[in-house]
């Protein structure tokens, strides 16, 4: 097959999760190309500037361009640019693992350092097994079941693949992993249980994890893994009580109660991690993305130290970890990064400009038939679009695609999944950047024949500008 050429280069690169046939034809288009980050902006070859409200991959907390970061990248560099933590150690991995401990629930004392959300995910599960594996009630050895709610989004190991139970992913790489079980997701616009609403539906979708475990075997179950907000199945946030519920069922049967914050740790959702004041903790906690704001990869599995002491002992240990696991540099950037996540006050901030951005989404709702919910938490905002509202009939994908097009020609990036458009922008945006975001969907969302047409001019126009550059 030819190699296509990108302005005379030959184009080798086999992009993840991308459609290569679809995506080919459109480099020189848009945001294809991406050239320079700023602050919240990222420009495109031809100095085009976009809102970045997707944070990149939802990573990029402080937005581009921090010097600090640059600096404490090159000076550990210059010191040390790499040791393992393999039966070694340094001490920004040392000074990481201290400040993860210091700024969560204090339920963590242990901290297994590792590259990307993935790794994460899959140390949590490997961690779980081994831990009841090394119970001193042999009761436990059998437990190796894992529950998560269907269509999460834990990353793409196998162990994280099948947490999901995806029907795509089985067709694909099937079989997936045994041992994994999943419940509905806590979908409240579109409850799975057809119930009409909180609380009358007595939370029936936490129900179903005790339904499950009990149908399961309870001395089966190893563990109970969720995302506190479901991205990538499009911002499905339940009600605060769920957590506790959910949480409180672990602990009565004996499973380990997993929360991965890699989407919404470190100030997402306008608290550092929203899993910091629940009455119940969860026992292993999974961070990545705006660990580190997406400078360097960056990810951690904290644990309490009840599993900690369970391999404890002589020639025990966790047999898992990978070269870059706890790398100096990231370490030494990822320290950096959380200091002015703190210093800066940058998860009030996404408190506030978040709560002001969903109040204007949501009185958007009135002019804009196609919205059929907003939802979400801080700068964690999910727009469900529907081609009819009181029948909640789903937008179709090409439609939302289409939409997410015209956003980004008037200079906003949004992400989508299906019919939902997510918001993730940068933690540091202010109100008028908050505002500026309203004005675009606005627009974007406009249907009707002129709109139609408005749309289609502009996407005429920026296809014109790129053939031109
Ligand atoms: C909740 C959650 N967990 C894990 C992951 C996987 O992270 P990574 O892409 O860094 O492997 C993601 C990625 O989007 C995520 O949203």
């Amino acid at each position: 097959m030819a190699v296509k050429k990108y302005r005379g280069v030959p184009y080798h690169l086999w992009n993840p999760f991308t459609v290569m046939d679809e995506f080919l034809p459109l480099l020189g288009i848009g945001p294809v190309v991406v050239t320079r980050g700023e602050g919240p902006y990222i420009f495109n070859e031809r100095g085009k500037r976009f809102i970045n409200g997707m944070s990149s991959l939802w990573n990029l907390a402080i937005g581009h361009g921090r010097e600090e970061l640059v600096e404490a990248a090159t000076e550990q560099m210059r010191k040390l640019a790499y040791a393992s933590c393999f039966r070694q150690v340094h001490p920004k991995a040392i000074e990481l693992a201290g400040k993860l401990v210091e700024i969560t629930s204090g339920n963590f004392e242990h901290v297994f350092l590792s590259s990307n959300g993935s790794d994460a995910v899959e140390a949590a599960l490997m961690m779980t097994r081994q831990y009841h594996r090394q119970s001193p009630d042999m009761k436990d050895h059998s437990r190796y079941k894992i529950i998560s709610l269907r269509g999460s989004y834990h990353g793409v190991s196998y162990g994280a693949i099948s947490t999901a139970g995806l029907e795509s992913n089985k067709a694909k790489f099937g079989p997936l992993n045994p041992g994994f079980v999943q419940i509905e997701p806590p979908y409240c616009y579109r409850c799975p249980y057809g119930k009409s609403g909180y609380p009358e539906c007595g939370l029936e979708c936490a129900a179903a994890l005790e339904k499950t475990i009990e149908s399961e075997g309870p001395q089966t179950v190893a563990a109970f893994i969720m995302e506190p907000i479901m991205g990538v199945l499009g911002i499905i946030e339940p009600p605060e009580e769920y957590y506790n519920r959910v949480g409180e069922i672990c602990r009565r049967h004996g499973l380990l109660f997993i929360v991965d914050e890699v989407t919404t740790g470190f100030g997402r959702t306008g608290k550092l991690f929203i899993s910091e004041d629940w009455g119940i903790k969860p026992d292993i906690l999974c961070l990545g993305k705006a660990i580190s704001s997406g400078y360097l990869p960056l990810a951690a599995t904290l644990a309490t130290d009840e599993i900690y002491q369970r391999f404890d002992g002589e020639g025990n240990q966790f047999a898992y970890g990978s070269t870059a696991s706890g790398h100096p540099v990231c370490a030494a950037v990822g320290l950096k990064n959380i200091d002015i996540i703190i210093n800066e006050k940058i998860p009030e901030n996404a408190a506030r400009v978040g709560a002001y951005l969903k109040s204007r989404l949501k009185d958007m709702i009135s002019r804009r038939k196609i919205i059929g919910d907003v939802r979400g938490r801080g700068l964690m905002i999910g727009i469900e679009l529907v081609k009819d509202r009181e029948q909640k009939v789903p937008l179709d994908k090409k439609d939302t695609f289409n939409i997410v097009v015209d956003t980004a020609i008037l200079g906003l990036l949004v992400y989508c999944s299906d019919n939902v458009l997510g918001l993730f922008p940068p933690l540091i945006i202010d109100k008028d950047i908050a505002d500026k975001i309203v004005e675009i969907l606005d627009r974007s969302l406009e249907t009707g024949i002129a709109a139609e047409i408005a749309r289609k001019a502009r996407l005429v126009k920026e296809f014109t500008a790129s053939k031109l550059s």
